[in-house]
């Protein structure tokens, strides 16, 4: 029997309509293959569905001509019984970089007027400067704010400084805390260390996202629920596993009996899995070709849907053959930038300049502006790479949001939006959303063999 800290039940937030299509198939499940799962997935008693933001906006735009808020809509018309999130990347909103903060502010507005509620927020960097304004914004228009931290392995993270930046982030006001940890890295016995040091200093509800990445994830999650955590990320069986999130029965199973018992129904669950088992063989062609458990993310840290993107990166220069040099590199950089934890964007511009570096036969002979905007940048990269990046321009040191001009929430082809919601599609990807404006309403193109295998570069590299 589980010795849990606490009797109440541990709520389950499902990811299949958001991470673990983003994670197993490159963002690309359509709504309509989505749309039959909806009143069992509103039927469940999830605490939570994770259906919207990460990187489905920009792949509703881009590859599925399909409007994102459309789809929040019908989400929420069909799921109105169960919290709907979406995961936000603060100042880069969901996007690639970072945004004004009328940008910030009028996105979470639409959003929360379109039907989400919880926002997951999180910054690459752990950078609280770009967390605070989407924080303020949806705590202003009554959305729930979840302030996440990004979990990773480095010498100079451990859980005490995590605990650290959580109350900084307790002090701007959140709803819930989520230790986010996009690699699948944290261990059960990290897992249970952080989640016993956050009980013991607040009475917000923390929730554990993780994925089976390594293998650990479900017994991180278990450790975590005998330590207290009130939610945990899990995906319906059939989507997941790999870099998806750990199953959802298996956890209700697991737990079936204990203090922390879920209440949730496996027959139920049965199925939403089979109609996703169904669902998923329509897009094998875009599986990643990776074992199930892949250990190198615990060596290298690199996760799997960044290596499929570098395969790409490098296979359009043909130098494909040198993804083993680039996998090395790719720690070097890391170290030499500070340690960011490697999800977007911070993990593309670590691995876009390994590439530079491996490719260029010199480290640091091209520095791209994004890498100078890290702002986490020391005196490393400096002895690294004797002096050139001074030479070639200074780093950023300013909240990055402070560079950009207020945003002219206009746009010049005024004829194409017809709601401010356009207008913001626009903002946040102006060639992507005018092509897709442009074009709304005529059916999706089958895409070519070519244009699939640019999927997974296009998804992370831009
Ligand atoms: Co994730």
């Amino acid at each position: 029997m589980i010795q849990a800290q606490t009797k109440k039940p541990l709520g389950i937030c499902e990811t299949v309509l958001r991470d673990s299509h983003q994670s197993l198939l490159a963002t690309r499940m359509r709504t309509e293959d989505m749309i039959p799962a909806m009143e069992m997935l509103d039927d469940v008693g999830y605490w939570s569905l994770e259906v919207w933001g990460g990187a489905t906006f920009d792949s509703c735009l881009r590859f599925l001509n399909e409007d994102p808020w459309e789809r929040l809509r019908i989400m929420r018309k069909r799921m109105p019984k169960t919290r709907l999130q979406m995961l936000l990347r603060g100042q880069v909103v969901v996007g690639y970089r970072h945004y004004a903060d009328d940008v910030v502010e009028r996105f979470v507005a639409k959003a929360v007027e379109n039907g989400m509620q919880v926002f997951r927020i999180f910054d690459a960097m752990n950078d609280i400067r770009n967390m605070e304004t989407a924080m303020r914004m949806v705590r202003k228009y009554g959305g729930h704010v979840q302030a996440s931290v990004c979990y990773t392995l480095s010498p100079v993270h451990n859980n005490e400084g995590f605990v650290k930046t959580f109350k900084q982030l307790l002090q701007i006001g959140a709803d819930s805390l989520c230790i986010k940890d996009m690699g699948g890295l944290i261990s059960p016995g990290d897992a249970f260390d952080l989640v016993t040091r956050l009980k013991a200093v607040t009475e917000v509800p923390i929730s554990l996202h993780s994925h089976y990445t390594s293998g650990m994830a479900s017994m991180a999650y278990f450790k975590a629920a005998e330590a207290g955590v009130d939610m945990v990320d899990c995906a319906i069986s059939s989507m997941s596993l790999g870099s998806s999130q750990p199953p959802t029965e298996t956890l209700v199973a697991a737990l079936a009996g204990t203090d922390r018992a879920t209440g949730l129904d496996l027959a139920k669950l049965s199925d939403i899995g089979k109609h996703f088992a169904k669902v998923r063989k329509n897009y094998s062609h875009l599986e990643m070709k990776t074992y199930g458990v892949d250990t190198n993310v615990l060596q290298f840290q690199v996760p799997g849907g960044m290596i499929s993107n570098l395969v790409n990166q490098l296979r359009e220069q043909g130098q494909e053959d040198k993804l083993p040099e680039v996998l090395k590199e790719i720690p070097r950089v890391r170290a030499d930038l500070g340690y960011p934890p490697l999800v977007t964007p911070s993990s593309q511009i670590c691995g876009s300049q390994a590439v530079l570096n491996v490719l260029l036969g010199e480290r640091y002979k091209m520095v791209p502006k994004e890498v100078k905007a890290t702002n986490a940048v020391t005196s490393r990269i400096r002895v690294a790479n004797g002096d050139r990046a001074l030479k070639v321009g200074m780093f950023t040191q300013v909240r990055i949001a402070l560079q950009e001009r207020k945003a002219a929430l206009t746009v010049p082809q005024t004829a194409l939006a017809k709601s401010e919601e356009d207008v913001l599609s626009y903002v946040l990807f102006p060639p992507v959303a005018k092509e897709f404006l442009a074009n709304r309403g005529k059916k999706a193109v089958e895409l070519s063999g070519d244009q699939l295998a640019a999927i997974a570069v296009a998804i992370g590299a831009k």
